[in-house]
C-alpha cells in the first residue's frame, strides 16, 4: 500500500480512547516508512462523546453510528471497541465493506460467533484482536526467556488478574454485568489472562476445578452514560447482576505444564493487578503489570548469599520496545497506553504490507481464546477435566 491509511475507532469509551491515542502516535515510533495515517472518525452512539474524543485525538469527525464508518469511502482500517455482544455484527459489516479490522477482546461472546466472524473475513483483509498485554515489553521478554530454554522446561504458572472496579455495590449497572455465566470477570479479565498464559507457555488443552462466583447480586441503573468503570449518578432502581464477579480455575498446557489462574472485578485494593510467576526446571520468572517494562528472574549459578529473584529492566534492544519510545533509552518507562500504540502500529504496518513488528493476535487466536473460556465454564459445572475444543 503506498497511499495513506484512513482510520476510525468505533466506541469512544474507556478503551476506545486508548485506540484513538494509539493511532495518533503510531507513526511517531519505530522506523520511518509507515504511510501517513489519516485520523478520520470516532463513532459512538453517544454523539457528544464521539465528538469530544475525535477532537481530543485530532480525528476529522465524530460519527453517531458505526454504520457511518462502514459506509465511509475515506476509511480503510477500523478498531471495534464496544461491548462484546456488538463485535460480531460490526466486524461482519466492516469486513463486507472491505475494511481492515482490529477488534477488541474477547473477540465475541461465543466461539460460534467467532467462527462466523472468521468466515466473514475475505482474503486480503487484515483482521486482528486486541490482546494488548502481548505488547507489554516485560511479558514478551519473559516469553523470550522461556523460548530460549535456558531455564529448562516450564512446569507451572500462577497468574492473577485482579481488579476492584466492581467492589462498590453502587457501581452502576453496565453491559459488563449482563450475560451468560462466564461473560463477567472471566470474559473481561480472564480473556486477557488466559491469552497471556498461552502467549508464554503455548496452548491450554484442558481445564478443571473452575469456580465462578457472583458476590454483588444487583447494581443500580445509571442516570446517563457510563464510560468504562466510571461511577455516575444512579437511580433507585437496581437490576440483577447476571454473571461472574470472580473466577478461578486450573489449566493444563499441551506441553505438560500446569497452572492456577484467577480473575476478579471485586478484589479490594487492586485497581489493575495482572501478575504471574512461571516456575521452570532451572529457574523462575515473574511479572507485575504495574512495572510493564520489567520482569524478575531467578536462576542458578549465583553464590548462595546473593541468589534469588533479580529485577531486569527491559531495554531498547528488545523487539517490542526498541524504537518504541519518544525518548529512546532504557529505563525511561512504559505503560499500558504505550502498548496500545505498539498494537496500533503493528496493525497499520500489516495493513500497509510492512513487516517490522510481531503481528497482533489473529481471529483464530480469538476463537481459541473463547474455546478456552467455554471449557472453563463447562468445568465449573463438572467434577471432571474439560477439554478445550479444537
Ligand atoms: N485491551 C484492553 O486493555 C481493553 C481494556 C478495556 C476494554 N477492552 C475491551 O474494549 C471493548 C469496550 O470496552 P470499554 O471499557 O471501552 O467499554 P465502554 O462501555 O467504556 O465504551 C463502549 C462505548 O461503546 C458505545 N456504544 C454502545 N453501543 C454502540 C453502538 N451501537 N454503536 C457505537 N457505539 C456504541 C458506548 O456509548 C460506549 O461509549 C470491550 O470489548 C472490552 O472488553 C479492552
Amino acid at each position: 500500500m503506498s497511499h495513506d491509511i484512513g482510520v476510525a475507532v468505533i466506541g469512544a469509551g474507556m478503551a476506545g480512547r486508548a485506540h484513538a491515542h494509539g493511532y495518533r502516535s503510531a507513526g511517531t515510533v519505530f522506523s520511518p516508512g509507515l504511510p501517513p495515517v489519516r485520523l478520520v472518525s470516532v463513532a459512538d452512539i453517544n454523539e457528544d462523546l464521539a465528538r469530544d474524543t475525535a477532537q481530543r485525538y485530532g480525528f476529522q469527525r465524530g460519527d453517531s453510528s458505526w454504520e457511518a464508518v462502514v459506509k465511509a469511502d475515506d476509511i480503510d482500517a477500523v478498531s471495534v471497541v464496544v461491548a462484546n455482544d456488538l463485535h460480531r455484527e460490526i466486524v461482519t459489516e466492516l469486513a463486507a465493506a472491505g475494511k481492515h479490522v482490529l477488534c477488541e477482546k474477547p473477540l465475541a461472546p461465543t466461539s460460534a460467533d467467532a467462527r462466523a466472524m472468521i468466515d466473514a473475513v475475505a482474503a486480503g483483509i487484515v483482521a486482528r484482536v486486541g490482546f494488548t498485554f502481548r505488547r507489554a515489553p516485560g511479558i514478551s521478554a519473559v516469553r523470550e526467556q522461556l523460548r530460549s530454554g535456558r531455564l529448562g522446561r516450564p512446569l507451572y504458572i500462577s497468574a492473577q488478574y485482579w481488579t476492584d472496579y466492581g467492589c462498590d455495590p453502587q457501581a452502576p449497572m453496565s453491559w459488563r454485568y449482563r450475560g451468560r455465566p462466564g461473560s463477567g470477570a472471566l470474559a473481561d479479565l480472564g480473556s486477557h489472562l488466559t491469552d497471556v498464559a498461552e502467549f508464554l507457555l503455548g496452548p491450554v488443552d484442558s481445564v478443571h476445578g473452575a469456580a465462578l462466583t457472583t458476590v454483588v447480586p444487583d447494581r443500580p441503573v445509571p442516570i446517563g452514560h457510563v464510560v468504562g468503570h466510571a461511577h455516575v449518578e444512579v437511580s433507585d432502581r437496581r437490576e440483577p447482576v447476571e454473571n461472574d464477579d470472580w473466577a478461578s480455575f486450573s489449566v493444563r498446557f499441551a506441553n505438560g505444564a500446569t497452572g492456577d489462574l484467577s480473575v476478579s472485578r471485586i478484589a479490594y485494593g487492586h485497581p489493575n493487578t495482572l501478575e504471574f510467576e512461571v516456575f521452570c526446571e532451572h529457574g523462575a520468572l515473574a511479572f507485575d503489570v504495574s512495572r510493564p517494562g520489567e520482569f524478575a528472574i531467578a536462576t542458578g549459578g549465583l553464590p548462595g548469599d546473593t541468589n534469588g529473584f533479580r529485577r531486569v529492566i527491559v531495554g531498547v534492544e528488545h523487539p517490542y520496545i526498541a524504537g518504541g519510545m519518544a525518548m529512546d533509552a532504557t529505563g525511561i518507562g512504559v505503560g499500558h497506553n504505550d502498548s496500545f500504540v505498539y498494537q496500533a502500529r503493528a496493525f497499520l504496518d500489516e495493513v500497509a504490507g510492512r513487516d517490522e513488528l510481531p503481528r497482533n493476535a489473529s481471529f483464530a487466536d480469538g476463537l481459541h481464546n473463547l474455546q478456552v473460556q467455554e471449557a472453563i465454564v463447562r468445568s465449573a459445572g463438572s467434577d471432571t477435566r474439560a477439554a478445550v475444543d479444537a
